[in-house]
């Protein structure tokens, strides 16, 4: 078996932020990656590569060991379920909140309210606790257009600064979960390279304590 460490980054803003953490654990990619097509990267650390994907992309290759450890939005872990894999790090990194949020003012009209969301399995969980008839409508971006146009009453959908909220009218309602990006880690390669992968975690978790 290769001894060689993958782990794969979501890109975006949480690579932006998880960069500067592999940097103080010793693991600095040898170009850059912002400025690159590339999805492979290899390390000032021997034996540790990167990839770059798709947050939603995250948790899959990690499952199936085709990378190791991965970075990635506990969104998308709630969203996706996290097993298969161990969660022993918060990153602390790319924090927000995932919130329902509906137009400035709205007031629920019957007993069925349409959702609008990526995040289906977590808004379905949420309202089905609630004890509220939810009909979700499954989105892949632009969650605030749909109560605009009137193909949903609310919306489930991170919300940071709430600009994007505002600007298009909208106030954040009910706060489901408070989110930042994860460290995950495939099972079986934690078992296979304990010694690689455990020292990884650790200064990892000394970057996170202080930064
Ligand atoms: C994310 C999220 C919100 C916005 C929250 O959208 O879905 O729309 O950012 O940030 P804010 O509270 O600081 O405005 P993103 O731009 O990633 O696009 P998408 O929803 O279309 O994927
Ligand atoms: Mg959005």
């Amino acid at each position: 078996m290769s001894e060689t460490i993958t782990i794969a980054l979501t890109k975006g803003r949480i690579l932006r932020e998880t960069l500067p953490l592999l940097a103080a654990a010793g693991i600095a990619p040898l170009e850059d990656i912002g400025k690159s097509r590339k999805l492979v990267f290899e390390t000032t650390a021997e034996g540790v590569q990167l990839v770059v994907i798709r947050g939603t992309d995250v948790p899959t290759y990690v499952r199936h060991g085709a990378a190791d450890v991965g970075v990635v939005g506990k969104d998308i872990l709630l969203e996706q379920g996290a097993g298969g894999v161990y969660e022993p790090l918060d990153l602390g990194i790319a924090r927000c909140r995932l919130m329902t949020a509906a137009p400035v003012g709205w007031q629920p009209s019957g007993p069925r309210i349409r959702v609008a969301t990526k995040f289906v399995n977590v808004a379905r969980e949420y309202f089905a606790r609630q004890g509220v008839h939810a009909e979700l409508i499954k989105l892949y971006g632009a969650m605030e257009l749909a109560p605009m146009m009137d193909l949903a009453d609310l919306i489930v959908d991170i919300v940071d600064t709430g600009n994007t909220l505002r600007a298009n009218g909208m106030e954040p309602l009910d706060e489901i979960a408070s989110i930042s990006s994860r460290l995950i880690v495939n099972k079986a390669a934690m078992r296979s390279r304990y010694q690689g992968i455990q020292s990884l975690v650790d200064r990892l978790a000394v970057a996170v304590e202080s930064a």
